[in-house]
């Protein structure tokens, strides 16, 4: 796993200003989690805490994040330090991360598209089980690994695609290319199908799996047609998930 993100985390929280991330990103993983109100919470791969400090605003009891690049938990600390929200940071890579406790809920967007085996992801989804209660739940946005290489440019206009230099199979790289305010920059996730991620889910101990396509917000036609939202929903990158322990 190779994205340094210690280089790219100012880039990466800049991205999260696209309209896309808030009216279909968010909306799908907040949809998704439901009311949180009292759990207790881990986020993985928390970056610089974007949805963590959310977590925490939405009335979760506890909030947790853990991410292995020193610069992205720099920059969430120093959210924390500016407005205390209880929020604790820890530098960890989730694939050694025992358990650590037993949480309501355990959130992730964009951490398991990190792992390039199934043997990583194995390890990644064994993790997030060891740190749930029984009957807690997994949430998470990810890559959408069924999303054709054809349609990969169709995203273009939302400031974001993805590329590939060979053809798509297990552990190829993909590369995502965000444009934020006509800067561009760029980092690789990899290619694992939707039966490697079905069998992780169920070789961790999962007992059932959801697959969510993504949702757009009803605030998102406030500003732009539906028409214009339509490429982002019928060739759709990104994909909801949620399991139950
Ligand atoms: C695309 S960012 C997402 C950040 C945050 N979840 C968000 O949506 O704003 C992916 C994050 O995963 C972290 N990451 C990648 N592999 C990881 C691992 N094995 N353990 C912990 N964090 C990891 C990266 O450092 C990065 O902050």
């Amino acid at each position: 796993m190779t994205t340094d993100y210690d280089t790219i985390a100012k880039q990466y929280k800049k991205s999260k200003e696209l309209p896309f991330r808030l009216h279909v990103e968010a909306y799908t993983f907040f949809h998704l989690l439901g009311d949180i109100a009292g759990k207790s919470l881990l986020d993985l791969a928390c970056g610089e805490g974007f949805y963590t400090r959310q977590f925490q605003l939405q009335g979760a009891a506890s909030v947790v994040g853990v991410d292995n690049s020193e610069k992205m938990i720099e920059l969430a600390r120093q959210q924390e330090a500016l407005k205390p929200q209880g929020i604790k940071y820890i530098i960890a890579d989730v694939q050694e991360l025992g358990v650590i406790g037993s949480f309501d809920l355990v959130v992730a967007a964009y951490l398991l598209n990190y792992t390039q085996t199934k043997e990583q992801l194995l390890l990644m989804c064994q993790s997030i089980y060891a740190n749930l209660k029984p009957g807690g739940r997994f949430v998470t946005v990810n890559d959408n690994n069924e999303q054709s290489p054809d349609s990969f440019l169709a995203t273009e206009k939302y400031g974001f695609i993805k590329s590939i230099s060979e053809p798509l199979a297990e552990g190829t790289p993909i590369k995502f290319t965000f444009v934020v305010d006509g800067e561009e920059f760029s980092f690789d996730n990899y290619y694992l199908s939707r039966d490697t991620y079905e069998w992780a889910f169920q070789t961790a101990g999962f007992k059932q799996v959801r697959w969510q396509k993504p949702l757009l917000s009803p605030d998102a036609l406030k500003e732009e047609s539906q028409e214009f939202w339509q490429d982002f929903l019928n060739y759709p990158p990104l994909i909801g998930i949620e399991c139950i322990k």
